[in-house]
C-alpha cells in the first residue's frame, strides 16, 4: 500500500530518543564522560569565529590563569570568577543564634535539617520524629494527596507540619519547618490564584517595577496557605529553544534574565538590607538552576552544557550574581551536566565559585532527586553531592533511608562533621532571616488564611497588566489592529476557549494537564476578553474553534499554539510549529479565502517556525503564556468605541524567532545571526508599517522513513516520551520509574544482544496508566484509516481487570478500546503482535486529525508486560473493534 500518511515531520531520527521524563532509562546518558570533542567548534560557532560574544560582565576584570586552554579544560577556575557578596547583609545577632542552635542540636536533628521530603511521602509524625527541616509538594501532590485541595486544607497541612516541627523534648532547639512549592507564575498550585504570565512573557515586557510586583502579589498568596518558600525565579539564560523548559526563562540574553531577576527576587523577598526583607508580606526565594541549565547541547532538559568557564561566567552568572546582591536566600542545582560532569557533584562549580567567589550565604537545595544520577550514587545515598556543597536534599526516592545513610556517614567521616554543620547552619540562617523561628504556626501569620486575597480584583488587575505588557506584535499589515469593538467578530482556534493551553505547565498540576474551568474560577479566557469587550461597545463576538460561520464576520481572531508541558516533556528536535499537518495553518488560510482578514494570536512558550501561520495572517501576535487573565488580550487588540488606541502594544522580543525549523540555536550577540525577527523586535501602533510576505523555509528537515514508530525497542521515539499517570491523574517525576501512587512501575532490560525492551507492571494498587506523550506532538491520520496501532507485547501476568488502550485529542479527551480480552490471550504465547485498527479509535470518538497522544494504556487491576514496539502498522487486525465496555 502507498503511504500517504502525515506524519509529524518532528519524528525523525532520533537525536536522543530520551527525554527527561526517562531520564533513568536514557542508557548511557547519565554516566556519560566528560565528552569535550568538538568543543572548539561549538564555541566557535555560536560565539562567531574570533572573538566570543558575551555580554559585558564585570566578571571579566578577573584575569584568567594564562596557562588554562578554557577550550577543553573541565577544570574549575575559582579565581577567574568575580566576588561578590549577598546583598542581605550578616546580622551577627543570627550568626550567634545560629552557633548557639548547632552546638545544641545532635546529631540526629542536624541530618534531619538536610532533607526536604514530598508531603506525599511523610506525615507531620515523621517529621517530628526525623527533626525534618523542610518539605515540598511536588509539582503533582497536594495536602492529603489532593492536588486540588482547598486553599484551607493547604494552611491546614503548613500548620499540621509546623506544629510537629516544634514538638521536641524539652531542652532540645526548636527549628521550625519550611515549606517549598513551586510558585513559578504566582501560587500557581492553589485554586483561585492569579496567574501570570509565564515567566518568558516577563521578559517580552521588560518592565523590572512590573516584574516586582507581580511577585509580590505571588509572595501574598502565598503567605495566605502559609507556603515558606518558592522554587523561584528560574533565571536560566536560554540558549537553545528546543528545551521544554524555555519559557520558565525569561529571555536569551544575559542582561534580560539579569534585570528580570533583581525585580522578581526583591518581589518575593523584599529589599535586602531594609526591615521589609522577608518580614510578613514576603517569601523565601530560589535562583535555580545552578548553573548553565538553560545553555545544554541541544536544547536537552538535564542535558551536558558545554561552553567554556568563561562563557559560564559571562553568560550565565550575571543572574546569579544579580541574584545574591538581591539577596536571595536559596539556590537550586541544576539537574545538567558541565562537560560531562553532573552539577549536583561539581564542587568547584558550587562551593568555590558560587559560595566563595559570588559570596551566596543562604542554602543550596538539590533539584528533585537530582543527585540520583550523580557517578556512586542513588536516589537514597549520594555523600559526593553534599560533600560538593548541597545543603538540603529534594524529594529523596525513600527519604528513611536517605537520612540512615547521611547519618552513618557522618559518623564514618565521609561526610565530614563540618560540613554537616555548615550546610545545618546556612539553613538555620535562612530560617532566621526568614523569621520562621518566631513567627508562629503559619495560620497565624500575616496574611494567613485571608482568602480573598487570592485571585483578588487588585491581584488580577497586575496580571492583566502584565498579559497587555507582555505581548509582541509581529505583524500588522494595512494597520488592521487595532480592531473596533463595534465589529462582529469571529473567535477561532483551539487556543481561544482554553485556559489549559493559556496556562502553560506548573499550573495546579506539574504538566498543567487535567485542569478544568472550575480550578480557575477567577481566569478569563480568550475569548471571554474579547466578547466582554465587543458587547459593551455594540460589536458581536462568536466563538467556533474550527472556523465555521453561517454569517460572514468582519474579521477573525484566531486563537492557537502549543499545548501544556513542563520540564523535559517538553523537549523538542525542533522548533518547528505542527510540523506534519500544519492544523492552525489550514484554518488561517480557510478563512482568507473567505475574504475575512485574520489575526493571529499566537500561545507558546518560546519562539517557534510559523513563517507560513505569519504569511496567511493580516495581523500576528505572540501572546506567549499569558496565564489566567485573558481579557489583557483583548485589551490591546481592540480600539476604544471612538477609535482611539486604548492600549499599544509595548512588548519586545525576549527571544530571537527562527525563520526555519532547524534555525537553533540562534540567539543575539552570536554570529552568524539571521533571525526573522530579532531580539528586540515588536511593532506599535504608533509606528505602522507593512511586512508583506516573508519567506517560507525551502523544505522541512528530512522525514525518517520509520515514521510511524513511537516506541522501539522499548524507548520511546522522539518527540514521544513515556509518561506515568497514577492517581489523580498526576504524571510520575522526571527521572521516576513508577506512577505517582505506585500502581505502576517500568524498567529497562535487555531483550537479547541488540535490543532493550519496557518491562511495565501494574500493582491494581489503583488506576495507573502507560502513556505517550510529546510536546507538539500531533499526528494526522485521517488519510490512513486502513492502519493499526500494533503493540509488540509479551504479557507476563494476566490482567486482572479491565485494560483499556486509548488515545487522546488533546488533555481532556481519550477515546478508548478493550484490550482486556487480547491480553488475556496472549498470556504464556510469548511475543505478540497485539493490532486495533484506527476506525476502532474514530467509532470510541477520537479526531484522527489531532491524536495528541497515541497510546494510554490503563488498569486498575494487576498485569505485567514487556514492550517492544507501538507503531502504527498496515491493518491486518481483526476487523470487528474490542470495544472499551461501561467506558
Ligand atoms: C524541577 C524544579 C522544581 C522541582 C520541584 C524539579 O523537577 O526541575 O525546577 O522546583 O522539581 O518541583
Amino acid at each position: 500500500m502507498t503511504m500517504t500518511m502525515t506524519v509529524p515531520a518532528s519524528v525523525r531520527p532520533m537525536r536522543n530518543a530520551m527525554f527527561a521524563l526517562l531520564g533513568a532509562l536514557a542508557l548511557g546518558a547519565c554516566s556519560s564522560m566528560p565528552k569535550i570533542d568538538g568543543i572548539s567548534d561549538s564555541i566557535t560557532s555560536v560565539f562567531g569565529s574570533n572573538k566570543p560574544q558575551v555580554e559585558a560582565s564585570p566578571a571579566s576584570q578577573a584575569a584568567p590563569a594564562p596557562s588554562v586552554d578554557f577550550a577543553t579544560s573541565t577544570e574549575v577556575h575559582p579565581e577567574i570568577w568575580p566576588l561578590g557578596q549577598s546583598g542581605e547583609p550578616r546580622d551577627p545577632a543570627i550568626e550567634a543564634q545560629v552557633a548557639a542552635l548547632l552546638s545544641k542540636m545532635t546529631l540526629e536533628e542536624k541530618v534531619g535539617q538536610m532533607l526536604q521530603p514530598d508531603i506525599n511521602t511523610i506525615t507531620p509524625d515523621e517529621v517530628r520524629q526525623y527533626h525534618i527541616g523542610s518539605i515540598l509538594n511536588g509539582g503533582d501532590s497536594g495536602p492529603g494527596g489532593e492536588l486540588r485541595a482547598p486553599a484551607a486544607e493547604w494552611l491546614k497541612a503548613a500548620d499540621a507540619y509546623y506544629n510537629a516541627s516544634i514538638d521536641v523534648p524539652a531542652g532540645h532547639a526548636v527549628v521550625p519547618i519550611i515549606w517549598g512549592i513551586d510558585a513559578i507564575h504566582g501560587q500557581d498550585h492553589i485554586i483561585g490564584a492569579t496567574l501570570f504570565p509565564q515567566n518568558i512573557a516577563l521578559g517580552a515586557m521588560n518592565d523590572p517595577t512590573l516584574v516586582k510586583k507581580a511577585d509580590e502579589v505571588t509572595a501574598e498568596e502565598m503567605r495566605v496557605t502559609g507556603q515558606d518558600w518558592t522554587f523561584a525565579p528560574t533565571i536560566a539564560v536560554v540558549r537553545d529553544d528546543r528545551w521544554g523548559r524555555s519559557y520558565e526563562g525569561f529571555s536569551e540574553s544575559a542582561d534580560r534574565v539579569t534585570e528580570a531577576t533583581t525585580a522578581m527576587i526583591e518581589g518575593l523577598q523584599g529589599m535586602p538590607g531594609t526591615p521589609e526583607f522577608l518580614n510578613g508580606d514576603h517569601v523565601i526565594a530560589t535562583a535555580k538552576h545552578y548553573i548553565g541549565d538553560g545553555g545544554t547541547d541541544g536544547g536537552r532538559n538535564a542535558g551536558n552544557n558545554l561552553y567554556g568557564e568563561p562563557e559560564l561566567r559571562d553568560l550565565f552568572a550575571p543572574p546569579y550574581e544579580a541574584a545574591i546582591k538581591a539577596g536571595v536566600q536559596t539556590v537550586m542545582v541544576s539537574y545538567s551536566s558541565w562537560r560531562g560532569q553532573k552539577m549536583h557533584a561539581n564542587k568547584g562549580l558550587i562551593t568555590d565559585v558560587l559560595i566563595k567567589r559570588l559570596g551566596f550565604d543562604g542554602f543550596v537545595v538539590s533539584d528533585w532527586q537530582g543527585f540520583a544520577e550523580v557517578p556512586g550514587c542513588s536516589g537514597t545515598d549520594c555523600p559526593a553531592s553534599i560533600n560538593a556543597g548541597i545543603d538540603m536534599f529534594m524529594g529523596p526516592a525513600d527519604w528513611k533511608t536517605t537520612y540512615a545513610n547521611i547519618l552513618s556517614e557522618v559518623k564514618s567521616g565521609v561526610i565530614p562533621m563540618a560540613r554537616l554543620d555548615e550546610a545545618v547552619g546556612r539553613i538555620l540562617r535562612v530560617k532566621l532571616r526568614a523569621g520562621v523561628m518566631t513567627e508562629g504556626k503559619p495560620s497565624s501569620r500575616p496574611r494567613a488564611g485571608q482568602y480573598d486575597l487570592i485571585g483578588s480584583p487588585d491581584h488580577l488587575a497586575v496580571a492583566r497588566q502584565a498579559v497587555r505588557e507582555s505581548l509582541v506584535l509581529l505583524k500588522n499589515d494595512a494597520g488592521l489592529l487595532p480592531l473596533s469593538p463595534k465589529a462582529h467578530v469571529l473567535v477561532a482556534g483551539d487556543g481561544a476557549e482554553s485556559l489549559t493551553k493559556q496556562m502553560g505547565g506548573w499550573t495546579i498540576s506539574w504538566q498543567g494537564y487535567g485542569n478544568t474551568p472550575a480550578d480557575f474560577p477567577h481566569a478569563t479566557t480568550i475569548f471571554q476578553g474579547i466578547k466582554q469587550n465587543v458587547e459593551a461597545a455594540g460589536g458581536t463576538a462568536t466563538l467556533s474553534v474550527d472556523g465555521s460561520f453561517t454569517q460572514k464576520p468582519d474579521v477573525a481572531i484566531v486563537v492557537f499554539g502549543e499545548n501544556p508541558y513542563a520540564e523535559g516533556v517538553g523537549d523538542r528536535p525542533d522548533v518547528d510549529f505542527q510540523p506534519g499537518n500544519r492544523r492552525a495553518l489550514k484554518l488561517l488560510q480557510s478563512l482568507r479565502a473567505q475574504g475575512i482578514p485574520v489575526v493571529s494570536v499566537f500561545i507558546s512558550g518560546r519562539p517557534l517556525y510559523v513563517t507560513p501561520e505569519i504569511n496567511a495572517s493580516n495581523a500576528f501576535v505572540a501572546a506567549w503564556l499569558p496565564g489566567s487573565e485573558g481579557e489583557g488580550i483583548s485589551d490591546v487588540l481592540f480600539s476604544k468605541p471612538d477609535g482611539a488606541v486604548a492600549y499599544d502594544f509595548r512588548g519586545t522580543l525576549p527571544f530571537s524567532w527562527p525563520r526555519a525549523p532547524d534555525q537553533t540555536p540562534l540567539n543575539v550577540g552570536t554570529s552568524p545571526y539571521d533571525p526573522l525577527f530579532a531580539y528586540g523586535y515588536g511593532l506599535r501602533y504608533e509606528t505602522p508599517g507593512n511586512l508583506g510576505a516573508l519567506p517560507e523555509a525551502k523544505s522541512e528537515p528530512a522525514i525518517l522513513a520509520d515514521t510511524l514508530s513511537f516506541v522501539d525497542a522499548g524507548h520511546a521515539m522522539a518527540p514521544w516520551s513515556f509518561a506515568l499517570i497514577g492517581s489523580k491523574d498526576a504524571i510520575a517525576n522526571v527521572g521516576s520509574l513508577q506512577a505517582p501512587g505506585g500502581a505502576l512501575k517500568i524498567s529497562t532490560a535487555h531483550s537479547d544482544a541488540q535490543s532493550d525492551l519496557l518491562m511495565a507492571s501494574w500493582t491494581g494498587k489503583g488506576s495507573a496508566s502507560l502513556a505517550l506523550m510529546g510536546a507538539n506532538a500531533n499526528v494526522d491520520w485521517q488519510a490512513n484509516e486502513d492502519m493499526a496501532l500494533s503493540l509488540r507485547v509479551r504479557v507476563a501476568i494476566a490482567p486482572t481487570r479491565q485494560v483499556t488502550l486509548a488515545m487522546a485529542n488533546g488533555p481532556n479527551k481519550l477515546s478508548k478500546v478493550d484490550l482486556t480480552a487480547a491480553l488475556r490471550e496472549a498470556l504464556g504465547k510469548g511475543w505478540t503482535t497485539l493490532q486495533v485498527r484506527l476506525p476502532c479509535f474514530k467509532s470510541a470518538g477520537a479526531d484522527l486529525r489531532t491524536i495528541t497522544a497515541p497510546m494510554m494504556l490503563t488498569t486498575a487491576g494487576k498485569l505485567a508486560i514487556d514492550l517492544d514496539f507501538v507503531k502504527v502498522t498496515e491493518g491486518t487486525g481483526a476487523s470487528s473493534c474490542p470495544v472499551a465496555a461501561g467506558m
